[in-house]
């Protein structure tokens, strides 16, 4: 051990070095600490190191994290977020870009020995060392999601990557924020090798002392012609623009400004890319949209702090799901994905098959998944009509996903209820049902809660905890736990008709029908929705979710909450000409050709004969987004989510954005709300009330002391 350098003892919050042989492991954090994150403590005991082992002439330098499963996770959101000066955030970049050029001018051989985590930072940290060795630690994974938070790496990303290995799969790395798997990240030749955890530091050593040293990463003759040439950017240029647009539809400006830097450095030169690069940074932190997304970054963060007291609880957790249909084989999946075992059961032999192929097929999907993997998924699910009793008394959560049926779902629940140990959780998936009313006749209420999922149940993140009258906070918890767990982010509502997500969402769908029947055109009101950022249409998104399922839950919105939630009719009209949205090939839309279209004769089949005179997208927009806005703000006051509050804010914004698709850069409902300001919604509500009826009433909330109140509460 070299004694004379400064960090050569563990210290959180600091990098510290041990020696052997002239080899230098800079270690990037200590043991103890959970998360690295390259805070400005951290990345000056970095320089003041990588100046030492400079001024010492080391031999080789291996950078390391602190743990297996940690390497580093980039920069320091809080920091970010905290910039307020775009010159701030572009010293920010000059700063980390010069310290990373230091450690690629050593004049010794850099091996990054990365297992765990290595992002943003981390890695373009990891892209400045001669080799990059990544062990298939199952959290190991490297890759760039700047964008992600609205900017671009600022750290020399942009420049390094695309020399690397080539300015194609660098764009597909920086432009979407895509972080790779270890198997992945050696086929983008992002990294050398791929190694096991516990051999990382012997085989980072072996290369140190320049024995067996890996292959070189080339890039084909084509990567090299579309990097080097300038008739190759231009063509990448072009196709990326028009997918990023496509994509983006111009709501992000982070991606776009992550290729102008990507191609200005290959242009002109790693200076002038540099320059360009830190100065972007600087201008992207302090956007909105960055704002908004890193606002959401910390909610997705709470979110998955949800229930960690209960973590532990969740071992050897044995699971039924009731019901073979399409959530119940969906929850059956993301369960069994967990290595949870679950008994999948159904009255029908053939629902269980269906069930099966349906699993099955989605797996198929998942390319990154052995088939060894998808077996051991598949070997983890019991599909049977008849369960032994003994297993069920094994078993201590339930998930019901039967029909939408509250005497159907009592009978069935309480004959499971005496099935399985008394104190195991009985959840149910229902959409719509009331979770106290579920409970009622059960007995131990207290374990019986809502575990709203959506569908697709294995690609939607969001899971809706309902709170029944008599849930017990364990339960809650529990389910909490359980759901981060799934991957998923929990959000606890109250047991109101419609939850919260679909109590938000249903007088926007209903505006659409009215903007229907006041003649205008389906595509332009599904286009003013997406070019807002939303990412379908409210007619689209009501033929995706099916005409028939809508037609329920749209019975139970107006029965629960009356006028305020009436629908147009046209759902039911569309449903009596046996046109159940995609599903069944027609709805609002025609699906018979490859690209949808809004049926001709839609109409007709409405029976509407009103020719719009008046009103353009803009207009079309208002109605839409203060429907959804009239409600978020309701919700925020009567405590639907969360505990009233910051914390019921969050969760809606988590809500809107998980499970409605609101559009991430403008932060969720609430967050969005708040940018309009008070005064500016309730007039643009009392202007609709005017124009449109009743059911745009700004809620009593906002007339009594303003949107204030509401809006407010969200801010403190
Ligand atoms: P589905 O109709 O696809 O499946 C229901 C399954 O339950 C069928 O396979 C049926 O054979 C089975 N079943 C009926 N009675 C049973 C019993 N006594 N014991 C065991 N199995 C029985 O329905 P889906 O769409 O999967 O919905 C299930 C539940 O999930 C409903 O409560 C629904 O409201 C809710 N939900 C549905 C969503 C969707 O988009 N489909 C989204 C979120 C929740």
């Amino acid at each position: 051990m070299n004694t004379n350098l400064t960090h050569s003892e563990p210290v959180a919050g600091q990098v510290h070095v041990t020696e052997r042989d002239g080899v230098y492991t800079i270690f990037l954090g200590t043991e103890e600490e959970r998360v690295v994150t390259l805070t400005s403590e951290r990345v000056a005991s970095l320089k003041q190191t990588v100046i030492e082992l400079r001024d010492l002439k080391a031999s080789a330098v291996i950078i390391s994290g602190p743990r297996q499963d940690m390497f580093a996770a980039g920069a320091d959101i809080n920091a970010i977020q905290s910039i307020t000066d775009p010159v701030v955030g572009e010293e920010l970049g000059k700063e980390g870009q010069a310290i990373f050029q230091m450690i690629e001018d050593l004049p010794c051989t850099t091996i990054a020995a990365i297992s765990g985590p290595c992002v943003g930072g981390g890695c373009e940290l990891a892209l400045a060392c001669n080799f990059r060795l990544l062990s298939h630690h199952p959290s190991s994974q490297i890759g760039l999601p700047e964008t992600k938070l609205g900017i671009l790496p600022g750290w020399g990303g942009t420049q390094r990557l695309p020399r690397l290995i080539g300015i194609q799969k660098a764009l597909q790395v920086i432009l979407p924020g895509r972080t790779l798997r270890p198997k992945q990240a050696k086929s983008y030749g992002l990294v050398h090798e791929v190694v096991a955890p516990d051999d990382i530091l012997e085989r980072a050593e072996e290369i140190a002392q320049k024995k067996n040293l890996p292959s070189p990463i080339e890039i084909s003759f084509l990567d090299w012609l579309l990097t080097y040439t300038r008739v190759g950017r231009f063509f990448v240029k072009r196709k990326s623009e028009a997918a990023l647009q496509k994509e983006t539809k111009g709501h992000y400006p982070a991606p776009p400004a992550a290729l102008k830097a990507v191609l200005l450095g290959l242009e002109k030169g790693t200076k002038v890319g540099y320059e360009h690069e830190a100065a972007e940074l600087g201008r992207l932190v302090v956007t909105p949209e960055s704002r908004a997304l890193v606002g959401l970054f910390f909610l997705t963060e709470g979110a998955k702090k949800l229930g960690k007291s209960a973590r532990g609880e969740l071992s050897n957790l044995r699971t039924t799901v009731i019901g073979a249909g399409t959530m119940g084989a969906g929850i059956a999946h993301v369960l069994a994905g967990k290595k949870f075992p679950v008994i999948l059961k159904d009255t029908s032999p053939e629902a269980l098959e269906r069930g099966k192929e349906q699993i099955t097929k989605s797996l198929a999907k998942k390319k990154h998944i052995s088939s060894s993997d998808r077996e051991a998924l598949l070997s983890q699910i019991t599909f049977t009509t008849d369960p032994e009793p003994n297993r069920l008394q094994e078993v201590q959560l339930v998930v019901e996903a039967i029909v939408e049926n509250m005497e159907v779902k009592k009978s069935v629940l309480r004959k499971i209820s005496e099935q399985v140990a008394e104190n195991a959780i009985i959840a149910s998936n229902t959409s719509s049902l009331s979770i106290s009313e579920i409970a009622s006749e059960l007995p131990h209420p207290g374990r019986v809660v809502g575990m709203h999922f959506f569908n697709p149940v294995e690609k939607m993140p969001l899971v809706e905890i309902v709170r029944g009258k008599k849930t017990d906070d364990r339960t809650v918890v529990l389910i909490a736990a359980l759901t981060t767990k799934l991957g998923k982010f929990p959000i606890v509502v109250e047991d109101v008709p419609g939850f919260l997500v679909n109590r938000i969402l249903t007088p926007y769908l209903n505006e659409a029908g009215r903007l229907l029947a006041d003649g205008y055109n389906g595509e332009e009101i599904d286009r003013a929705a997406t070019a807002f950022g939303m990412p379908m249409g409210p007619l689209r998104l009501l033929d995706e979710v099916g005409l028939d399922v809508a037609r329920h839950v749209s019975k139970i919105m107006s029965d629960g909450y009356g006028e305020r939630m009436k629908n147009s009719g046209y759902v039911d009209k569309l449903v009596e000409q046996k046109m159940l949205g995609k599903k069944s090939g027609l709805g609002f839309y025609d699906y018979s050709e490859k690209k949808e279209r809004i049926q001709p004769n839609l109409s007709e089949l409405l029976g509407i004969d009103k020719q719009r005179t008046v009103g353009d997208r803009q207009a079309i927009t208002d109605r839409l987004i203060m429907s959804l806005i009239n409600e978020g703000l309701r919700c925020l006051d009567e405590g639907v989510a969360g505990t009233p509050g910051k914390e019921a804010a969050a969760q809606i914004d988590l809500g809107t954005v998980m499970g409605i698709g609101f559009p991430p850069f403008r932060g969720g409902l609430i967050t969005y709300a708040q940018t309009l300001g008070p005064k500016n919604i309730l007039q643009k509500l009392q202007h609709l009330e005017k124009e449109h009826g009743p059911h745009f009433r700004p809620h009593p909330g906002i007339t009594s002391g303003a949107p204030q109140q509401a809006v407010r509460r969200g801010e403190n």
